[in-house]
């Protein structure tokens, strides 16, 4: 079956990935491309329609970034956004001109014909809008569909060359209605059917990742344990089998039952060659009396490079390199230069090129998390693996306030497994973005038996979050909280007064370290 494209031509606007997410989330494939692509690469990739991004740029600006117009005569349904739409009107002869007020934020756009593109949807509706310039007048052969009390152009339509434009932005979610927006635009201008699915991504992915490895070509993989890393394994499994090698350093850090599980998926269920690398006693070494976070991020980060790049010498030459990068890490690693380090987050985003490779696959580049969950389950990987919550690099270690030992690593192991077990028990597990427990490093008196203790106070952490940048701890049961409590001083040896956290992100970070 031919597979439905909808392309993005990106013109710098801060939203654009999420314009592709949405257009997947409705079952249509949809990929980011520069706006710099030429119209014969752009004709050749056969799209079902092309949506033109915001961006930054102003169109009186002599170097403000057109596309070729010729691309307006090719019979391809467009539809443009912000900047994308004020483009399309300066190219095809309307006007555009500074506002007379900037509209930013929430406003309320009256859809002055509810018919194409705005069907089904309200009278009026509530939009995002981020712009300074709008168009005063449209193009010949346009008509105007929406407006706003300071935008007479809200929206722009050319029903018989399928091409319109709206000033708000459809794809963020305080847009009320983007979501209808943007099916009206496929369904009805595109005629996509809406069958792509995550299956589809992974035989397209697959194909590829084949096309660039070729017959012989051998791939070298970092595997982490967690959802990024797993997925990219079982997808260049699925490509290439055991030509994919894949290293796990087993810090000793990870969480109960993890190392076990990583070895049995990728051994048994996606049998790769497979390389665990035992370092837990050179992690312990070196972070023997190490206290302070940063220091202890830093060693963790070395040592883990340091380990495998050993192990990759020990192989012998590989072609390829691939790693699990995901959108929002791209994403990231560009805005991160202004940002204050709070934490340095463990990263090896520089090891492919400590190991000479100048050649990287990376098919999750422009996925979000919950895609590639859904992708991972498509793959037919674990649930509990696809689903698990996110964990730190630095595993552990981070959990461990004060020096980390691997007396300290098995309490803080055993009473976070009961904390996870009792979450999933309840049915929370989906609910809680991310829960853990926490050795605090301070031991208080207790009495057992009729014995006094000295023993360890453990902190219960769990949050509610979108995108971990701020949090609120989560509102669990008081039943469940004392059961939690109980079963870790009956059963986790030396951990005898257990606590609860209660501070949002911000002021307190989520992990305590
Ligand atoms: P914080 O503690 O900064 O955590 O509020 C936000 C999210 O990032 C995770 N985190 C890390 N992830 N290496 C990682 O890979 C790290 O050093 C690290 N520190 C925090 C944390 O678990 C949470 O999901």
């Amino acid at each position: 079956m031919k597979q439905e494209l909808i392309l993005i031509l990106d013109f710098g606007g801060q939203y654009t990935q999420l314009i592709a997410r949405r257009v997947r989330e409705c079952h249509v494939y949809s990929e980011v491309v520069p706006w710099t692509i030429s119209l014969s690469d752009l004709l050749a990739r056969k799209p079902a329609g092309v949506i033109l991004s915001g961006g930054p740029s102003t169109v009186q600006d002599p170097s403000a970034p057109m596309i070729d117009p010729a691309l307006y005569e090719a019979g391809i349904p467009i539809l443009g956004i912000c900047y994308g739409m004020q483009m399309t009107a300066h190219l095809l002869g309307g006007t555009v001109e500074r506002a007379k007020e900037r509209e930013y934020g929430r406003v309320t756009v009256r859809m002055t014909d509810r018919s194409g593109l705005f069907g089904g949807m309200k009278e009026a509706s509530s939009c995002w809008m981020s712009h300074t310039w709008q168009i005063a007048s449209c193009p010949p052969g346009f008509r105007v569909i929406a407006e706003t009390d300071n935008c007479p152009v809200a929206a722009m339509v050319n029903e018989e060359r399928k091409i319109c434009g709206v000033q708000f932005h459809p794809e963020v979610t305080h847009t009320e209605e983007g979501g209808m927006l943007i099916r009206n635009f496929l369904f009805r201008y595109c005629g996509c059917s809406g069958s792509w699915t995550m299956n589809a991504f992974a035989d397209t992915a697959v194909r590829q990742i084949r096309e660039t490895v070729g017959e012989t070509g051998t791939v070298l993989l970092a595997l982490s344990g967690g959802v990024d890393s797993s997925v990219v394994a079982a997808l260049i499994h699925r490509a290439i089998g055991k030509r994919l090698t894949c290293v796990f350093v087993d810090h000793g850090l990870l969480r109960k039952g993890e190392s076990g599980q990583v070895c049995h998926v990728f051994s048994h269920l996606f049998p790769v060659r497979f390389i665990r690398a035992d370092a837990s006693r050179r992690f312990f070494d070196d972070l023997k009396g190490v206290t302070e976070p940063e220091e202890k991020r830093h060693i963790i980060g070395r040592d883990f490079i340091e380990v495998f790049k050993q192990e990759a010498a020990a192989l012998g030459k590989m072609d390829y390199f691939a790693q699990g990068t995901i959108y929002p890490d791209v994403i990231e690693s560009g805005q991160a230069t202004n940002a204050a380090v709070i934490k340095s987050h463990h990263n090896v985003g520089g090891l492919p090129k400590e190991l000479g490779f100048t050649e990287l696959i990376e098919p999750l580049r422009m996925l979000f998390k919950d895609e590639v969950r859904a992708l991972g389950e498509a793959l037919g990987l674990p649930r509990e693996l696809v689903w698990r919550q996110p964990f730190p690099g630095p595993g552990l270690a981070i959990r461990i306030i004060g020096e980390v030992t691997p007396e300290k690593a098995e309490i803080v192991r055993e009473s976070d497994a009961i904390f996870r077990e009792e979450i999933a028990a309840a049915g929370l597990d989906r609910h809680v973005n991310q829960y853990f427990t926490v050795l605090t490093g301070i031991q208080s008196v207790g009495v057992m038996g009729d014995e006094r203790t000295y023993d360890y106070t453990i902190a219960l952490r769990a949050v509610t979050t979108d995108d971990f940048m701020t949090a609120d701890w989560a509102r669990l049961p008081y039943d469940l909280i004392a059961r939690v409590s109980a079963r870790i001083v009956n059963e986790v040896p030396h951990a005898s007064r257990v606590v609860l956290d209660v501070t949002t992100k911000p002021p307190a970070s989520i992990e305590w370290e």
